[in-house]
């Protein structure tokens, strides 16, 4: 690996192989989510539990000082919204330009696998590997599945993940699902677990992080079930210990608990 793609990939993954990315990347099709309306306020005071944030151009400029940052993953596939046909139909949004004047450490991009709009989103994906492999700046792929939640099943998320690890993704993004090792190990690159959806207890959310974890994920890219979370930092730290500190549920539940006795 050149100097530059491996510099990159150490700033996202620790020295202990694991990573905690930050997702803020919502409002690109969602618009102003829920906690999310005022991104400066959301993620200025998670910032320091971070690895790396996944985020748009436009929140990075207006939303984050680059002199109190942390790696950025780009957010550069869009071009769809929740109001319109299909969530699917996304192309590149930002240029390779554009990632290296941002300081981008990484770009990422959805693909729709089994959409009506497979084979743009992979080769969209192969596109910008050309890109990012040419630059030294690896391409994180999100394994997307637009409104279908029902589609996060092992068998569905091993198939999407191992083309995108195929089409060059030097990091997947996909959800932790029941039989999560057939993902991890169908899949030569690192795996990050999406949180989807806010879940009902945070130990839910304890409970399928660690699970991944055990079973060969590297970590999380985890937003709606820390920032929705009334207690965000108790949130993120209690997660920060799983992916980093190796604790179980439990232990991260007694964090997050005493944590949340100081209001965030
Ligand atoms: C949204 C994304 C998010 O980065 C991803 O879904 C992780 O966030 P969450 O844990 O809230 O699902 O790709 O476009």
């Amino acid at each position: 690996m050149e100097w530059g793609m491996a510099n990159r990939m150490a700033q996202l993954i620790q020295r202990d192989g694991h990573a905690l990315f930050l997702p803020v990347d919502h409002g690109y099709f969602q618009g102003p989510t829920r906690k999310l309306e005022e991104p400066r306020r959301t993620i200025e005071p998670l910032l320091p539990y971070a690895d790396a944030l996944f985020i748009t151009r436009g929140v990075l400029r207006s939303s984050v000082d680059p002199d109190n940052s942390k790696p950025v993953i780009l957010r550069v596939s869009g071009g769809t919204s929740m109001v319109g046909k299909d969530l699917a139909n996304e192309g590149i949004t930002t240029s390779m330009e554009e990632a290296i004047r941002l300081n981008a450490s990484a770009v990422g991009i959805s693909i729709f696998v089994g959409s009506d709009y497979e084979k743009e989103s992979l080769l969209n994906l192969s596109k910008l590997v050309n890109d990012g492999e040419r630059y030294g700046i690896p391409v994180m792929a999100v394994t997307a599945v637009g409104k279908e939640l029902e589609k996060r099943d092992a068998r569905y998320l091993a198939l999407a993940c191992r083309i995108a690890a195929e089409l060059g993704a030097r990091v997947v993004k996909t959800y932790w699902c029941e039989g999560f090792e057939k993902v991890t190990g169908g899949c030569p690159v690192p795996v990050v677990m999406a949180g989807g959806p806010k879940v009902d207890t945070e130990l839910e959310v304890f409970k399928f992080v660690y699970d991944g974890m055990q079973k060969g994920s590297i970590g999380v890219n985890l937003g709606r079930n820390i920032w929705q979370n009334d207690f965000p930092i108790a949130m993120i730290k209690a997660i920060r210990a799983i992916v980093h500190g190796n604790a179980t549920p439990e232990e991260a539940q007694e964090i997050y608990e005493s944590e949340k006795v100081e209001k965030d």
